[in-house]
């Protein structure tokens, strides 16, 4: 590989809150990016920012030619190292609302399960490659206030599992790394009923930290790690009067 060799990252959904800084922080650090999501106009503003190392792709997440337009995209930088599947929705939904159940198990779990086995299988015949979903401390255990939500990231963590022992199994040299947010101010969540908040700029400092550790798993920000383990500790007589 010569020393002029620039490493190239895909963020899908990258127009706003994590996304949009972790493509200016891997831009910062050296990286070649591609960014996708569906808000054309904040796509270009990304772009605009970053300048011409920049490559853009509008994609639903939940329409089957995101396949399609992943793939073009992959084409169009010619050779993708890094991956980040961080496109999400999330919404307080107690009344079960089902209209919004269904939307978040479309992003979060059909989106996500399309696009990650695209980069594997990519990853896979280039020879290398490393795979990241953006998941949450959710992902731990179940919520009465937005259950789809809780139960979408649930997937992506024990999915992301599956792929690390794939990858293990089979001597695979692509890196797979599950991320766990806390809480992070962004459009998604209202930060002033939230605790332990961090800003969109520190959670993407902090992911590309762990990537560039070639992480399998990272608390964002580190003392979520703590959130963990007294959730997964609490027994379900107690958890469940909260
Ligand atoms: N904020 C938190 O406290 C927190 C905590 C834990 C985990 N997370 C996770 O972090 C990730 C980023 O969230 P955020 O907080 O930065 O929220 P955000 O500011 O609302 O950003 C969400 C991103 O996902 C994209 N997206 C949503 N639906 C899409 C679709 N159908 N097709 C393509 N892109 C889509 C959006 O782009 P378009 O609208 O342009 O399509 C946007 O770029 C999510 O996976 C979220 O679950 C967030």
């Amino acid at each position: 590989m010569s020393s002029s060799y620039v490493k190239k990252a895909i963020v899908i959904g990258a127009t706003s809150g994590i996304g949009w800084s972790l493509a200016q922080v891997l831009s910062r650090a050296g990286y070649r990016v591609g960014i996708t999501g569906r808000r054309t106009a904040k796509l270009e503003e990304l772009q605009r920012e970053i300048g011409e190392d920049c490559f853009v792709q509008k994609m639903d997440v939940t329409r089957p030619q995101a396949e399609e337009q992943l793939n073009n995209l992959i084409g169009r930088m010619e050779q993708v190292d890094l991956i980040i599947y961080n496109a999400g929705v999330g919404y307080q939904n107690p009344e079960l609302d089902v209209a919004k159940e269904i939307k978040t198990v479309a992003t979060n779990v059909e989106g996500f399960t399309l696009l990650a086995n695209l980069a594997m299988k990519y990853f896979k015949e280039q020879g290398g490659g490393h795979f990241v979903g953006i998941s949450s401390i959710a992902a731990i255990r179940g919520n009465r206030k937005a259950p789809a939500y809780f139960a979408s990231k649930s997937f992506i963590s024990s999915y992301l599992a599956g792929l690390q022992q794939m990858v293990t199994h089979n001597k695979l040299p692509i890196t797979v790394t599950d991320i766990k947010p806390g809480f992070v101010d962004t459009p998604m969540i209202d930060a002033r009923n939230a605790y332990w908040v961090c800003t969109a700029d520190q959670a993407a400092e902090q992911i590309v930290q762990a990537i560039r550790a070639k992480k399998n798993h990272a608390y964002i920000t580190r003392r979520w790690r703590l959130v963990a383990w007294v959730l997964k500790c609490v027994p379900d007589f107690i958890f469940n009067r909260c």
